[in-house]
């Protein structure tokens, strides 16, 4: 079975071709870093803009390089949320028009189920399995046993870990997207040269928080006087190695303790770390030297697999293949907003989207 997945809910407008759920013949992802560089982070409007310029060629591109015409595809998987609701109606919308014109099925999906289907083109998913999303706009941790939806087993009180790295790099004039600019930075810095701090360390819970750190290390500039200079000439009080290795570390670690946690907390022996943040080396090494040391699995998708692609949207889309609606007028986008605002359930429904907090399982006395 060939599928179409299309995916544009942030900033990257991504067309793919996978057969039967595994195999990737083709994943075009086109980012648009060059339009938000220029103000540290994504701006909405500017983002569903390019979309609409450049979804068309994508997935020709996608169609094109897998050597596949739009007669061969069996069924279209497309992501209905959550994210910008603006970007969100480009691909839903093509992807309605092309199969109101094709005939084709379409299967609206949640990204970051999507997110969570990453192995399937890279070997399998091992099951059960805790997962951690980690990206721009949600760190969540999952339980996932068989065929049912994956569980909740605690997410971030405030920012995401991307966001976290984004913000973080924004202050430090290093551009966006930030976390692969802090990750640079950071070679070669001592991680222990700032003490920043780890919210909700130690504690009987399994949710993350990340604003904190971000306030930290504001404060901690402001207090040097790094904005009493003007924007162009800014001088860091420490080497931007230092400070970008110290960060870092401090997110790697936070992750990195939420996860052992809910290994023991659901006596897993299996962990995936899926999701931009999923890309960084040192949470790659430090989650396998504490796999070796604690008796646990750890997998991670190929880098290029773990920032938002379509190849994913289309192996959740096989996934869901029973849920494909022949009338694709009926669905409808829902955001990152009305996800958390719980008033996405009718768009929640219809996409099978992750189970909602109520569902999660209590952990200790919290
Ligand atoms: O999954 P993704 O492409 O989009 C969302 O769904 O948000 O994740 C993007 C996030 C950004 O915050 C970006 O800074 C972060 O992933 N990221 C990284 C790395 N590459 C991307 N964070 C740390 N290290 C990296 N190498
Ligand atoms: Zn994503």
């Amino acid at each position: 079975m060939l599928i179409l997945g299309i995916e544009t809910s942030c900033d990257d407008t991504a067309a793919a071709v996978v057969e039967d759920g595994r195999r990737v013949l083709s994943s075009v992802v086109q980012d648009q870093d060059d339009l938000h560089g220029p103000f540290g982070g994504v701006v909405p409007e500017i983002a569903s803009r390019r979309h609409l310029e450049v979804i068309g060629p994508v997935v020709r591109r996608a169609l094109e390089s897998s050597r596949t015409s739009l007669g061969e595809i069996d069924l279209i998987s497309v992501t209905a949320g959550p994210g910008l609701i603006g970007s969100l109606l480009v691909g839903l919308s093509y992807a309605k028009g092309l199969c109101y014109a094709t005939g084709l099925p379409l299967v609206p999906v949640d990204h970051i189920q999507g997110h969570l289907m990453t192995l399937d083109l890279a070997g399998g998913t091992p099951l059960p399995s805790v997962f951690l999303v980690s990206s721009g706009g949600h760190t969540t941790l999952y339980h996932m046993e068989g065929d049912d939806p994956p569980g909740v087993l605690g997410t971030t009180l405030d920012d995401a870990a991307g966001e976290a790295l984004d913000k973080a790099a924004k202050m430090l004039g290093l551009g966006y997207p930030g976390g692969p600019a802090m990750e640079k930075a950071a070679s070669g810095g001592d991680p222990a040269a700032l003490e920043f701090p780890r919210p909700l360390s130690g504690r009987d819970t399994l949710d993350f928080s990340f604003s904190g750190l971000k306030t930290s290390l504001f404060t901690w500039l402001k207090r040097e006087g790094y904005f009493d200079q003007t924007t162009t000439g800014r001088r860091l009080p420490l080497a931007i190695a230092d400070i970008a290795a110290s960060y870092q570390m401090a997110v790697v670690d936070i992750l990195l303790e939420r996860c052992l946690a809910a290994l023991r907390h659901t006596g897993g022996t299996e962990l995936v770390v899926v999701g931009g943040v999923a890309r960084n080396a040192l949470l790659r090494r430090r989650a396998a030297a504490a796999a070796v040391e604690e008796g646990f699995e750890v997998h991670f998708p190929p880098p290029r697999l773990c920032t938002d692609n379509a190849a994913m949207i289309a192996a959740l889309g096989f996934r869901e293949r029973k849920r494909a609606l022949t009338d694709p007028l009926e669905i409808n986008a829902y955001s990152t907003k009305a996800l958390k605002a719980g008033t996405a359930h009718l768009a929640d429904h219809r996409s099978g989207g992750p189970a909602a907090r109520s569902d999660r399982k209590p952990v200790g006395h919290h």
